[in-house]
């Protein structure tokens, strides 16, 4: 069990924001498999001010989709308490702070983990934003900004003082981006030196994997990101594992394909239907990903351009018994550890 404020988790692993990826169609799919607390993608606190329209749309939620964080980025206080004030209507669940995005377009302004080299000046924002509002403030940070500055520990700390109520952490540091291998001892300090829940991210693939943060670093939580591309069933299968010790079977071809169309399906009514084959490209690529001989149908849903010309691209995937064996096993998994 995993509580941040007032959420509480029967299971303590989150979907973690992912930009571009973690829409409302994709959260719903994961929730579909036992994923209880998603977050929206980080959304700058400035482009909401704004009012920008694109914006509004990717902070759209639905009952169902509960309960829901929101990812704020920026470093002007003043944008971001207003940024507070807009989306105050939506009564998301948990308010994150983004200190860990490291494209170099957002941390030249000192946004994202740029923030890392100010961990005093995290710590004043994340106060401003605690005292602006009712909702449980949580940050996300990494481990440092390279090799040579790795300081989760004290720019934790300061978070804490600030009064959060939760702490993401992405064992990688800046430098790093999403290459190289999480840092298990880097979470494991901030875990020992921080009272509030410590969320580790990084690296987790698997349920074996997911154990396995839990393992190394004793956290409270662990964010699942690229591990959920294309694999949804990564929640259910977690919590299964979690709660028997048994590794589970991975979902056969049909269900791969009926939760492909679901997915598409809820990818037109979102985006529409010109949008949608474009957004379920990448998706088709991911859902496919381990399945035999699978080039030619990859190279056609990147040229598709209807919901009906997806729809027989996967048609075609189920049909295609040399599809079916997966070549990625539970054993390959084993191994990797
Ligand atoms: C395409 C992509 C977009 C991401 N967008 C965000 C984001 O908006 N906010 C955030 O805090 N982290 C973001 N992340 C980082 C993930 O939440 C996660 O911390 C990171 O991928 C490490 O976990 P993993 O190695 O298990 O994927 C993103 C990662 C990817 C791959």
């Amino acid at each position: 069990m995993l509580k941040i404020g007032q959420v509480t988790l029967t299971y303590p692993f989150i979907l973690a924001p992912m930009a571009g990826i973690t829409d409302l169609p994709f959260r719903m799919i994961c929730r579909r498999y036992g994923c209880e607390l998603a977050f929206i993608e980080m959304i700058s606190a400035k482009a909401l001010v704004y009012e920008n329209r694109k914006t509004e749309k990717m902070i759209a939620t639905r009952a169902e989709d509960r309960p829901l964080g929101i990812q704020l980025l920026g470093t002007e206080q003043e944008f971001i308490l207003r940024a507070l004030d807009l989306i105050r209507k939506y009564e998301y669940e948990i308010i994150d702070f983004n200190a860990a995005c490291p494209v170099t377009k957002v941390t030249s302004k000192g946004e994202g983990s740029g923030m890392m080299k100010e961990p005093r000046k995290l710590g004043h924002l994340l106060k401003a934003i605690v005292d602006h509002t009712d909702i449980p403030v949580t940050v996300k940070i990494r481990a440092g900004w390279d090799e040579k500055s790795v300081n989760a520990r004290e720019v934790a700390l300061y978070a804490q003082d600030a009064g959060i109520k939760g702490l993401f952490i992405h064992g990688r540091t800046r430098e790093q981006g999403y290459s190289g291998k999480v840092d298990y001892q880097v979470i494991r300090e901030v875990k020992e030196a921080l009272d509030i829940p410590i969320i580790g991210s990084g690296d987790v693939f698997s349920p074996l994997q997911v154990k396995r943060m839990f393992d190394e670093t004793g956290c409270d939580g662990v964010a699942i990101a690229r591990g959920a591309l294309g694999n949804p069933w990564i929640f259910r299968e977690t919590a299964e594992f979690l709660k028997s010790g048994m590794v589970p079977l991975r979902p056969d071809i049909h269900e791969v394909a009926d939760i492909m169309a679901a997915h598409l399906r809820s990818i037109v009514e979102y985006h529409g239907p010109v949008m949608a084959p474009v957004v379920f490209r990448k998706l088709f690529v991911w859902y496919t990903k381990g399945f035999r001989d699978v080039k030619p149908l990859k190279d056609r849903a990147f040229r598709a351009k209807t919901e009906d010309e997806m729809l027989d691209l996967i048609a075609e995937f189920r049909g295609n018994e040399s599809h079916a064996a997966k070549a990625v096993t539970v054993s390959d998994d084993l191994r990797e550890l």
